[in-house]
């Protein structure tokens, strides 16, 4: 694509897009705080689901903020230079989101090891919901044929890079303080999931106070929060006639779109790049 402008990073290609900085040396401004949380995702990975999720642990509950703060103010990008700028006068503990490779993060926040959660998900449902995605946001590179776009995506070159180096980069991160999760296993038990984050977080919540956290982050619940599902944004950036932002939140819904030889393709890379890799949650059913 023509119209849009590639660029490297530590010999990555990234294709720019407009609401994100050149290069990761925006990161190296930030002064991290022992008590930051930093949520961490691939695109396409469950990012607005964690931008529900945590604050709402963290207000045990109290649906103010997530019902009246859009989720790029309550969780603002670390990515994105508009919030870098006043990051300092958030109070503590700030939440943070990223989809930087660990390769990329500053000395300053190896030093001071804030709090992680890194959320990984299949990638054949990242790359069919990134597809999606891709076809509805219009400050994106056109993703061309499905085909077309599998060979991007396992190439890398697509926004933030290859999913493989992204999740087995952040698996290596074995000094930091980080919390694993997969999408899968938030679908499979939410209650569950919250609760292993409330006790990551040094958060306590009864049983009640998760169960109605839970029921605001279902999908169909939170599909309906204009604060999080993106219908705030300009039908320009986002047409959601095209696809919705929150389109079918499910496991498994890449069995719905890849033909058998590109299903076949992509194991075979998976097998090749992942041969002592991620968790079992994405093995196929
Ligand atoms: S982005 O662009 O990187 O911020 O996208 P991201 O938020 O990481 O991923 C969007 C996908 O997450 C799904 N989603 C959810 N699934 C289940 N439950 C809840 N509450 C939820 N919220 C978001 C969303 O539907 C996208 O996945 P697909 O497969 O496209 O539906």
């Amino acid at each position: 694509d023509r119209r849009r402008p590639v660029y490297r990073v530590q010999g990555r290609i990234f294709i720019q897009k407009n609401s994100c900085p050149k290069e990761p040396e925006i990161l190296r401004g930030v002064l991290f705080r022992p008590d930051d949380i930093l949520i961490v995702t691939y695109p396409k990975s469950g990012t607005v689901w964690m931008q529900e999720i945590v604050p709402l642990i963290l207000s045990q509950g109290d649906p103010v903020v997530v019902d009246t703060v859009p989720n790029w103010d309550r969780v603002p990008w670390l990515e994105a230079r508009a919030y870098i700028q006043n990051l300092d006068q958030r109070p503590s503990p700030r939440v943070f989101i990223t989809h930087f490779q660990y390769n990329m993060m500053p000395t300053g926040f190896l030093k001071v090891k804030p709090r992680v959660i890194y959320v990984m998900r299949n990638p054949r449902d990242v790359f069919t919901s990134y597809l999606h995605f891709s076809r509805m946001a219009s400050y994106l590179v056109s993703p061309g044929t499905q085909t077309e776009f599998l060979n991007k995506f396992l190439d890398g070159k697509v926004i933030f890079g290859s999913w493989f180096d992204h999740v087995k980069g952040w698996l290596s991160a074995t000094e930091q303080h980080i919390m694993y999760i997969s999408y899968e296993e938030m679908i499979l038990d939410l209650e569950a999931s919250v609760t292993r984050m409330a006790q990551f977080l040094d958060t306590p919540l009864d049983s009640e106070m998760i169960r109605k956290i839970t029921d605001r982050c279902v999908f169909k619940n939170m599909k309906k929060n204009k604060m999080s599902n993106y219908s705030l944004m300009p039908s320009t950036m986002m047409d959601q006639n095209v696809s919705e932002f929150l389109r079918k939140g499910i496991a498994g819904d890449w069995k719905n779109h890849l033909t058998a030889a590109e299903a076949e393709n992509f194991d075979e890379f998976y097998r090749k790049h992942c041969s002592t890799g991620p968790p079992k949650t994405f093995l196929k059913k």
